[in-house]
């Protein structure tokens, strides 16, 4: 149900039928027709530009082309009003008895026209650090693009591309073998800090380190036993969090390690390709161009010490997952401090021609920040690691329950607290930086996640009140009503542009939109007062039940839950 396309489609329809015009419709004016939907519907639902589009072609003036058109756009089922407004803007207006019967029949479907294979690349953990602030937009805003991708029928493959497998493995291993083997992960976690901190000071570790890592990629036995046993420790810590964080689970998580089988083949590939240069003991891959007006550096393929790169891992990546899953698409979400990585890797795989026929798109974030602009710490000066996050949004969403009087499980603050962490984090345009404020995220008034968990509450408890609700009789509807269900029209058309410009903000903002209106139609439209009619009631009852299903639906899509009171 895409009443947006519907209506579009109808109207290209119609106006590919009106003798006048029909000839000077060009693929570039078809192109440039605007079908809009209004900030103010008080004139329509939808308004076109396509008369102005014409005037030159047919030499007549904007409005009286468009009173031309509005006598057969008047002839589409449908449409209640025509109208024109301004120098020739058409406005129309959907008769409120096809909103009602789309809408009451509940049926939210999408019909995605074209389905396509997305491989997804997003997470991306490292071993021996616990997840931290920086690993909280990657991990939403991709696990949300998941789930809308999948929602409108397209088939994705989700990847944790692991950190696992270079310098920092190295690093833990020295510090095991000189301090002993860790019990937790807890321990894991301060080794690489610790041994990375030497490192800095005192070159003989850190060479001692790199010999290490290369040895380990190369199959040395003893070091493969160590690390075999510290993974699944650090593995045990993600899936855990991820857990509490409401992800879906990884489809895969083959990271910089599993992804090393596949290395030595691609490699040959570059060899055959002629497409390797030694460069000081290293081998890299030129992807410089000519038109360049920035620096491009080398792709490092292998360093000098003779270890397996971040670049080759992600290099051989995109071979093994045109080989496994030939997609469409394969895109990556990241802090866009990774940008040049992600351009560099693109140019080397076209290069060897990998991937030919898959889009290949970095979505790149912004940092979150504290009110200083600066990346966000905790009081302490440290950065808080996803645990401590969530742990502070629900301590705070813990006293304002308790000072607002109310008494809630810490199942229900738990799922508030994350509803408030997440959605603050989705509502924002992935590209720019944003300023994380725990009082403000949680407060359950305003764009918040609280906000929008209430309202589904709050609609849920309407319901449990009342059993089957079937509409009989017609009657009109009130601006308020109609605004809402004119916006819950809309549910397909925003997951359909989300996914296509990559960016869940805009069925987070939509999930906001949806809730002002549902919570106007609310105070302005009673519904178990008694002087309320029967047929008015059930009406009010069934926009409340529609509404809640899109809520929901944009709710779960946003990997949030709805308690079951606030
Ligand atoms: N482990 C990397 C990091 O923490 C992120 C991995 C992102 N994905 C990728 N395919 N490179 O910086």
């Amino acid at each position: 149900m895409n009443i947006y396309k519907e209506i579009s489609n109808s109207i290209i329809g119609k106006l590919k039928e009106i003798p006048e015009i029909k000839d000077y419709l060009t693929p570039q004016i078809l192109n440039n027709i605007a079908i809009e939907i209004p900030k103010v519907r008080d004139f329509g639902d939808f308004s076109t530009n396509a008369a102005m589009l014409l005037t030159k072609s047919l030499g007549k003036k904007p409005r009286d082309i468009a009173e031309l058109l509005v006598s057969y756009i008047k002839e589409i089922p449908n449409v209640e009003t025509v109208s024109i407004a301004g120098p020739g803007f058409i406005n129309i207006k959907i008769k409120d008895t096809h909103i009602k019967e789309t809408i009451f029949s509940g049926n939210f479907n999408p019909d995605t026209e074209k389905k396509q294979k997305i491989d997804l690349d997003y997470g991306g953990y490292n071993v021996g650090k616990t997840l931290h602030i920086g690993h909280l937009r990657t991990t939403v805003v991709g696990d949300t693009f998941n789930r809308i991708a999948k929602f409108l029928g397209h088939t994705t493959k989700s990847y944790n591309h692991m950190g696992d497998w270079g310098r920092p493995m190295g690093l833990i291993i020295a510090w095991i073998l000189e301090n002993g083997m860790p019990s937790n992960v807890d321990d894991i976690n301060r080794m690489y800090p610790a041994s990375s901190a030497r490192a800095k000071e005192d070159p003989a570790w850190l060479e001692k380190a790199q010999k290490i890592t290369v040895e380990l990629q190369n199959g040395n036995p003893e070091y493969k036993k160590i690390y075999d046993t510290f993974i699944p420790m650090s593995l045990g810590q993600v899936n855990q969090l991820l857990k509490r964080l409401n992800i879906l689970t990884f489809d895969e998580n083959k990271g910089e390690r599993l992804i090393a089988e596949y290395v030595p083949t691609v490699e040959k590939i570059l060899e055959e390709k002629n497409i390797l240069e030694h460069s000081d003991g290293a081998e890299i891959i030129t992807v410089k161009q000519d038109t360049d007006t920035e620096p491009m550096p080398p792709v490092m393929w292998k360093s000098s010490a003779g270890a397996q790169t971040y670049a080759a891992a992600d290099l051989t990546a995109i071979y093994y997952r045109e080989k496994t899953d030939n997609p469409d698409s394969i895109v990556y979400f990241t802090d866009n401090r990774q940008t040049l990585h992600f351009k560099q890797i693109f140019r080397a795989a076209r290069l060897v021609g990998f991937a030919e026929n898959a889009e290949l798109q970095h979505i790149g974030f912004g940092t979150i920040t504290g009110s200083d602009g600066k990346p966000f710490k905790t009081r302490d000066g440290n950065v808080p690691s996803l645990d401590d996050m969530l742990n502070i949004v629900a301590e705070s969403v813990r006293k304002r329950v308790s000072e607002s009087g109310k008494k809630l499980s810490d199942e229900t603050i738990e799922k508030i607290a994350l509803a408030a962490l997440k959605f603050n984090d989705l509502m924002h345009d992935v590209k720019s930086d944003y300023i994380f404020d725990v009082d403000s995220v949680t407060n359950f008034e305003g764009r918040t996640g609280p906000y929008i968990l209430y309202t589904a509450v709050r609609l849920n408890s309407i319901l449990k009140k009342v059993g089957e609700i079937s509409v009989t009789q017609d009657c009109d509807l009130l601006p308020e009503e109609r605004d809402l269900l004119m916006f819950l029209l809309d549910f397909n058309r925003v997951t359909e542009t989300a996914f296509e410009k990559r960016a869940p903000y805009i069925l987070a903002n939509y999930a906001y939109d949806l809730c002002k209106l549902i919570n106007t139609f609310y105070h302005t439209c009673p519904i178990m007062r008694d002087d309320i009619e029967e047929k008015v009631k059930s009406q009010r009852l069934m926009i409340v039940k529609q509404s809640l299903n899109v809520l929901s639906k944009s709710i779960e899509l946003m990997g949030l839950e709805i308690p079951e009171e606030m």
